[in-house]
């Protein structure tokens, strides 16, 4: 059985840093997909200056930089400590932005903060049950406050826990780490079942280009009912 943490410090070695500026010469940004210049930005969490966001598996910690440099309070919480390590390295000195080594679910059920925006970005909502994570996440939201997310779209028929990959050397096995997958639609349902509303799930496209995966993108609000009666969408 793979262990998390050294699994995500071994993708953390393999991944490069953000670039310097983006294409509009910008030096902090909001990036949703795994394409440069190319979706939504920070608006989709609906924060004022002063706000406090949560990054569940911040990585490297650009998105959470870039939300201290616009005034939040922005926490960013990882698993791995080599992602960490080098969002503290680049972003550190930021004020504003927070930064702790934490599993999502524990994080979240330990503390008692409150935030109006919980995000992640190919990060620990993709790795987690939903089970465990969206009543912890919704427990830590204000009432109309955000969850947001982005991950790859669910490939046809492979949907709920399914394993990824992290490839190590040629005359190593990958590890594995475990994911959930599912449609825009089951997304949908699911973070209503959980007490969220006004819950939007999408699969924005990829930009022209030869790679064709577009990103899948949810918004949902904190609703103030804590969860529609009856049995769950999927496995919750
Ligand atoms: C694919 S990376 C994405 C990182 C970052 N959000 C980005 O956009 O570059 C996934 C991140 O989620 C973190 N992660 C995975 N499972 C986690 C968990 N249960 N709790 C906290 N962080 C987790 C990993 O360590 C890794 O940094």
């Amino acid at each position: 059985m793979t262990d998390t943490r050294a699994a995500w410090d071994t993708y953390a070695a393999q991944r490069p840093e953000r670039r310097p500026v983006n294409a509009r010469g910008e030096s902090t940004w909001f990036n949703w997909t795994q394409y440069e210049d190319h979706g939504p930005g920070a608006e989709l969490l609906e924060l004022a200056p002063g706000s406090r966001a949560l990054d569940l598996g911040c990585g490297k910690g650009g998105n959470a930089a870039h939300l201290a440099t616009l005034g939040m309070t922005a926490v960013g919480i990882d698993v791995s400590q080599a992602q960490l390590r080098a969002a503290e390295k680049r972003w550190g000195s930021l004020p504003g932005l927070v930064l702790h080594q934490a599993d999502a679910v524990a994080f979240l059920r330990e503390t008692d903060d409150v935030y109006e925006a919980v995000y992640s970005v190919y990060g620990a909502l993709w790795f987690t049950d939903p089970a465990l994570l969206l009543p912890a996440v919704r427990e830590r939201l204000r009432p109309g406050g955000v969850l947001a997310f982005s991950q790859r779209p669910a490939v046809e028929g492979c949907y709920g826990c399914q394993a990824s990959y992290i490839p190590r050397g040629a005359d190593e096995d990958p590890l594995v780490v475990k994911r959930w997958d599912y449609e825009p639609q089951t997304w949908e349902r699911l973070l209503k079942w959980h007490g969220f509303t006004d819950v939007r799930a999408h699969v924005l496209p990829a930009p022209a280009g030869r790679r064709t995966v577009g990103t899948l993108i949810v918004q949902a609000h904190r609703s103030s009912h804590t969860r529609i009666q009856g049995r769950p969408p999927v496995g919750a």
